[in-house]
């Protein structure tokens, strides 16, 4: 099997945040802080080591704090350089993106995930693509979409991350139903954008990662409004299903935040605090006395 190279990525940014506000009135959530690094860069990063060299973002109004972010800021720089600050000015650096690397085009009204990723479709052509949703934050050794791209090597067609949710949880989800189950790597014999607890098919819940064929973007072009009255991916990844191309669900190794909600977002807080080599000791002290005296005062 020819399997193209993974080169572009759409990152679906257009949302309004509005489980965070009032933060959200004037700071993209994309922008908001995990530690010290904003949350999309966790997911460039990702999709940098994955092999991604194009960046496509799907915006809406008042998101410009972003595009500023990927910009080259010469006086910061400046006067870094100026003050020696090697390891800040190469920190500040590793947020530039070439020119060309990066585009961004305008979901212009709030239609869904299906509809913003149609948005890119002349930036993304005829070939296939990787989606990642910055609210999904994965700490994994390998980094998640890297797992899925030496996947893919083997499986072509439609891939998406998957893990195992507690029944309650699944209609959150977009959800498997299972047509075989290899171990990391499942094939689908349907898909369903968040499914009442009663008729989950699985509990194989997708995750904002996937690598999908450029099919699925024709599908969205005749597709119709799906769960919560929006265009859903779910829905155009699931039309494959019985195609040409298979859609697999691939169980990655790692864990994952849901940062679209705030105690998902605390948790990565914590984690990625103490995973940090220059904060673990004070951050962990801290940690344990709050544990000390919540438990003392209960
Ligand atoms: C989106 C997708 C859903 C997927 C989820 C993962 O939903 O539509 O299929 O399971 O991301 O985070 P959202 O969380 O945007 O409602």
């Amino acid at each position: 099997m020819k399997i193209k190279k993974i080169t572009k990525a759409v990152f679906p940014v257009a949302g309004m945040g509005t489980r965070f506000l009032p933060a959200t009135k004037s700071v993209p959530k994309e922008i908001m802080t995990l530690v010290d690094r904003p949350l999309i860069q966790y997911a460039i990063d990702e999709a940098r080591a994955a092999g991604i060299r194009e960046f496509i973002f799907v915006t809406s109004r008042g998101k410009s704090a972003l595009e500023d972010y990927f910009d080259v800021a010469p006086d910061l720089e400046n006067t870094l350089r100026k003050a020696g600050k090697k390891e800040l000015l190469a920190v500040l650096k590793g947020t530039n993106m070439d020119s060309g690397a990066i585009a961004y085009v305008r979901q212009n009204r709030p239609l869904g995930l299906g509809h913003a990723v149609w948005c890119a479709r002349r930036l993304i052509g005829n070939e296939p693509f990787a989606v990642l949703l910055p609210d999904d934050v994965i700490a994994a050794e390998k980094p998640c979409l890297k797992q899925m791209v030496e996947a893919y090597a083997e499986t072509g067609g439609n891939m998406v991350a998957t893990m195992e949710v507690s029944p309650e949880k699944a209609s959150s989800y977009g959800v498997l139903d299972v047509a075989e189950d290899m171990g990391a790597i499942v094939r689908a014999k349907g898909m369903v954008e968040k499914p009442k607890a009663s008729e989950a098919p699985s509990n194989l819940a997708v995750i904002g990662r996937y690598i999908l064929s450029p099919n699925v973007l024709n599908n969205l072009n005749k597709m119709k409004q799906g769960a919560g009255g929006e265009i859903q991916l779910t829905d155009a990844i699931a039309q494959e299903i019985g195609g040409e191309e298979s859609v697999y669900g691939y169980r990655f190794r790692g864990q994952r935040y849901d940062c679209g909600s705030k105690a998902g977002f605390l948790q990565a807080t914590v984690a990625f605090g103490l995973a940090r080599e220059d904060l673990q000791r004070e951050f962990s002290d801290f940690l344990h006395d709050m544990m000390a005296q919540q438990k003392a005062a209960q």
